[in-house]
């Protein structure tokens, strides 16, 4: 099969890299050679290369970022997609658009399912459901996959990969300040291996994928700490943010069962795989 992958240089990307299946011709250009801004680039890219299918995951994914450039959070993460799974529709090749569970407001008090109504409450949230809505509307076809905090060894930055920063904290004797929010955390090399199970079913419309389960930042933390045998200190910020978080993003599936899927496994077994890869 012929398959690009945009975002390569990202957490997802990299992941999807190393899980890919060698028996598959997988493009993964880098921003500069293919743009997803640059929709002609983007045409010439899956009709001379003969794509099957594609999968973006690259995205415009600092929050702070897109409340402060609101007009590029939508260029990329919205108005490019959109344009692309239009393209992909008309030359009949496959559209897999990764979103996220900052769609919703938070305020449910109970993980999120694929049909509840999303209302996000920041830039960054805004403009990919944007994206979802663009994408749904000219390509029946193309499927939406949410998910949320994405984990692995990547860049381990605050607010970049939150699972990242607390072990490297953890393992370097720092102490931890996490914000008191709620989330359904995902490994990318699961959410990786999910993709590349779906690559020839024909799936539409949304699908939420994270490793099961629900908790807060704190109780993440504390659970990296004990595996780690750690006793650096876990705080809970209480400073007000630059923008709004939702409180609690967690996402759950009512499409697997439906489309006979395997669920992806419970985070408590997905960390401590991913630590193996820190230690
Ligand atoms: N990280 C999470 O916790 C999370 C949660 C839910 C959903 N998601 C979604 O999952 C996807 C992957 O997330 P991630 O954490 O792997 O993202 P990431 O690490 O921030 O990587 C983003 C990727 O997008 C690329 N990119 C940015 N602008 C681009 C453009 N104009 N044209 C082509 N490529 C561009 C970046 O390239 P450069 O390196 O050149 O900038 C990078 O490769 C994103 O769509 C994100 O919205 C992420």
């Amino acid at each position: 099969m012929k398959i690009l992958v945009l975002g390569q240089s990202g957490l997802l990307g990299s992941y999807l890299a190393q899980s890919a299946d060698k028996k598959d011709k997988v493009f993964f250009p880098d921003r500069n050679q293919l743009n997803i801004k640059d929709t002609q680039k983007f045409y010439k890219f899956i009709a001379e290369n003969e794509i099957e299918l594609c999968i973006n995951a690259s995205g415009l994914t600092n929050v702070y970022l897109c409340e402060t450039n609101v007009s590029e959070a939508f260029k990329v993460n919205a108005y490019a997609p959109a344009e692309c799974s239009k393209i992909c529709f008309e030359k009949g090749v496959r559209f897999i658009q990764i979103s996220t569970g900052f769609v919703f407001d938070g305020k449910k008090g109970s993980p999120y399912i694929e049909s509840d109504t999303p209302s996000p409450i920041n830039a960054y949230g805004e403009s990919k459901y944007r994206g979802e809505l663009f994408i749904q509307r000219d390509n029946q076809d193309a499927l939406i996959v949410r998910t949320n905090e994405i984990f692995g060894k990547g860049l381990s930055t605050l607010g970049h990969n939150m699972m990242g920063y607390m072990i490297t904290q953890i393992l370097t004797g720092k102490g931890i300040i996490v914000y008191p929010i709620r989330t359904s955390p995902v490994y990318a090399l699961d959410l990786s291996k999910f993709l590349w199970s779906i690559k020839d079913k024909k799936i539409k419309g949304i699908i939420h994928a994270v490793n099961s389960g629900s908790f807060t930042y704190v109780e993440i933390a504390e659970m990296i700490s004990k595996l780690l045998k750690s006793k650096s200190g876990i705080k809970k910020r209480s400073d007000i943010l630059k923008y709004k978080l939702p409180e609690d993003c967690s996402l759950e599936t009512e499409r697997f069962k439906e489309l006979n899927l395997t669920e992806l496994r419970p985070f408590q077994e997905a960390i401590k795989d991913c630590l193996k890869e820190f230690l």
